[in-house]
């Protein structure tokens, strides 16, 4: 137990210098701001994102016709997000993902690669993943190629916010949870050592039984 809250104390002081630290010199500020007093540091409101997400061709290009964006394309591809759609055109063999980024059609991506299913559609009545699918050659001409996509609350439009307060508490929160976990950890170790140690001993003890046993009948039989 003295040891459970010996290291749960060195935790905490890990994490008090951390802490620390991070407003001395945190990450992702420049030299010059690193010697300067916090106070004078530009967080908060006044913070300006390192980066802003990118426009894509549609974005930068509005709602012009697909063809005045310079895109080409043989198949007529719907893109169906809740109430919106939007129209483009693509050519069979297409990346799914290149084409709705190309027509400003947000998808949320998980792992990228067909396995997690965060990116899953709805195409025809079955599902597809838009991270690995490709617009088909098979569509009947004439016929529009329709992707439902899911609806997307929160989508990123630039990096967060140092030092905003919820990443104070999810910082503290996050620590809190690491530590907890460390201890129960380390009480689940020793438990297991302690049960080893235990049947190591019992072993060694009927071993030694065993072998006092032997020698005192060879001693009997010899004699
Ligand atoms: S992003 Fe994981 S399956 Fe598409």
């Amino acid at each position: 137990m003295y040891k459970i809250f010996s290291s749960s104390l060195v935790l905490i002081a890990l994490f008090c210098v951390q802490g620390t630290s991070a407003w001395v010199a945190p990450s992702g500020i420049s030299n010059r701001a690193r010697s300067e007093p916090l106070h004078a540091l530009k967080i908060g409101k006044n913070y300006k994102p390192k980066w802003k997400k990118k426009e894509t061709l549609a974005e930068q290009e509005g709602s012009a016709a697909p063809q005045e964006k310079g895109i080409t394309g043989t198949i007529n591809v719907v893109f169906q997000s809740g109430e919106n759609s939007i129209s483009t055109i693509a050519n069979p063999g297409t990346p799914i993902r290149d084409v709705a980024t190309q027509a400003g059609q947000f998808i949320k991506y998980g792992c990228g690669k067909g396995e997690c299913g965060t990116c899953a559609a709805k195409c025809g009545g079955q599902w597809i993943k838009p991270c690995i699918a490709v617009i088909p050659g098979d569509v009947v001409p004439g016929e529009d190629y329709v992707i439902e996509v899911k609806e997307v609350k929160n989508k990123a439009k630039s990096s967060g916010k140092f030092y905003s307060f919820r990443s104070f508490i999810m910082g503290f929160y996050n620590n809190v949870l690491g530590m907890f976990a460390f201890v129960k950890t380390r009480r689940a170790a020793k438990k297991n050592y302690d049960e080893r140690m235990e049947f190591e001993a019992m072993v060694a003890k009927r071993t030694a039984e065993k072998k006092a046993a032997k020698a005192a009948k060879e001693a009997a039989e010899s004699e």
